[in-house]
């Protein structure tokens, strides 16, 4: 017979995680991902051995977590985050990790002036790449390359205006056609998305 509940949350854990969480806390940081969102991270990770990874809003570093969790010896990592303040927590609980790079820069000057390679996956999660910018991360992706993005459901921190910018992209994906996207009513609200 079947459980009457699926139960999905991680049994696993990346290990620096308790501490960069304790970090938030401590920072009233509340952004950070649930949990099951960096479990789902760490598996895209692990299907892109070797691969190009990229992050846009590290906040404090536990989605960075998950994606080094879930990445092989041989894969790198680029997360960019605005706030230094944050980005220091990462940088101090991960930055030892060869196969991580931070950068301190605001997102949307990062997407519209980086000209490196590409990258076979992209954890989205701050307005540019997601809201504004969309045209500029896909041009970075490679032929069936990852996009998640998160937080499309009602999050306590949003500001009272976010919500229109949530519709208008949910509005919007279904007419882009370099994204073939499946949008999830999970965690915090996911899109997933190979770009074609
Ligand atoms: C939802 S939090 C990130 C959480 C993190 N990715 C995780 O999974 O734990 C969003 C982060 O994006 C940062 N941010 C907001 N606007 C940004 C921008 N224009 N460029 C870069 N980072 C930005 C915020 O400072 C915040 O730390």
């Amino acid at each position: 017979m079947s459980p009457a509940v699926l139960i999905d949350y991680p049994w696993r854990r990346p290990v620096a995680l308790d501490a960069i969480l304790g970090e938030a806390a401590r920072l009233r940081f509340k952004m950070s991902c649930e949990n099951r969102t960096g479990a789902l991270l760490a598996v895209l990770a692990a299907s892109k051995p070797g691969g190009r990874i990229l992050e846009l809003g590290t906040g404090v570093g536990a989605g960075t977590a998950w994606l080094l969790d879930g990445m092989t010896d041989d894969a790198t990592l680029t997360s960019v985050e605005l706030d230094p303040t944050v980005q220091a927590v990462a940088l101090a609980r991960l930055g030892a990790d060869p196969r991580l790079k931070l950068v301190e820069r605001d997102a949307a000057d990062w997407l519209t002036t980086y000209d490196g390679p590409g990258f076979d996956l992209a954890y989205v999660d701050c307005r540019p790449g997601k809201f504004t910018h969309l045209d500029q991360l896909i041009d970075l992706l490679n032929p069936g390359a990852l996009y998640l993005g998160d937080d499309l459901l009602l999050q306590p921190t949003w500001p009272e205006d976010h919500q229109a910018r949530v519709d208008a992209f949910l509005d919007h994906l279904p007419h882009q056609r370099r994204l073939r996207p499946v949008v999830m009513s999970w965690a915090s609200g996911l899109v997933v998305a190979a770009r074609t």
